[in-house]
């Protein structure tokens, strides 16, 4: 049984795709704790699911080292074969990085590399394309940089909105994390550390 740690920012609709496939005693994954950097209101699928939560807001920390080395602590403690960051909104810091090294999964609204960080929706509008989609990769020390798993495109109707856009990309997201997690844990797709 693959075991995870998922860590969120936002609505956690991504998380709760997740935390559904799991329930399936079939499923071959099972998350063992959610951690946020705020009080995100995707904690409330973990807590009706019975999973542990941490919050760990950065403000709140002497120093971002020290953030950060609570965080690894945090995700540590369960163990985890796999780090999924489900809507994170944050650059993980080096150290974490490299403590979960080719472990740690990131989704992204958008066929990366085009349109990497915060505002991947806005700015594939604004740059007038009219193709999109979401992608799941490895996390490495850039933002939204690292080895692609999978990639879905979709096609963007005229004069969709943001919002409306960024929800037709979650639908292909939440699929695609699920069948990433279930290729992860058996044994289809490898993890870095082992391709090593
Ligand atoms: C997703 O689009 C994800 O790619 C991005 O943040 C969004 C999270 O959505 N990083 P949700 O919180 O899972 O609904």
């Amino acid at each position: 049984m693959l075991t995870i740690v998922a860590l969120i920012s936002g609505s956690g609709s991504n998380l709760r795709a997740l935390l559904e496939a799991c329930d399936n005693p079939l499923f071959p994954a099972r998350v063992r704790a959610v951690g946020a950097d705020r009080p995100a209101a995707g904690l409330e699928h973990a807590e009706l699911f019975g999973i542990s939560t941490f919050v760990l807001e950065p403000a709140k920390f002497s120093s971002k080292d020290q953030w950060a080395d609570l965080l690894i602590h945090s995700i540590q403690y369960h163990k985890p074969d796999l780090v999924v960051l489900a809507g994170f909104m944050r650059v993980l810091p080096p150290s974490v990085v490299r403590a979960f090294s080719g472990r740690i999964i990131n989704i992204h609204p958008s066929l990366l590399p085009a349109f990497p960080g915060a505002h991947a929706v806005r700015d594939t509008l604004a740059a007038g394309v009219n193709v999109t989609g979401a992608t799941v990769h490895f996390v490495d020390e850039g933002v939204d940089t690292g080895p692609v798993i999978r990639q879905r495109e979709i096609s963007i109707p005229p004069g969709v909105s943001e919002a409306q856009l960024h929800e037709m990309i979650k639908e292909v997201e939440r699929e695609q994390l699920v069948e990433v997690v279930r290729g992860i844990a058996e044994g289809k797709i490898r993890l870095l550390e082992d391709a090593k």
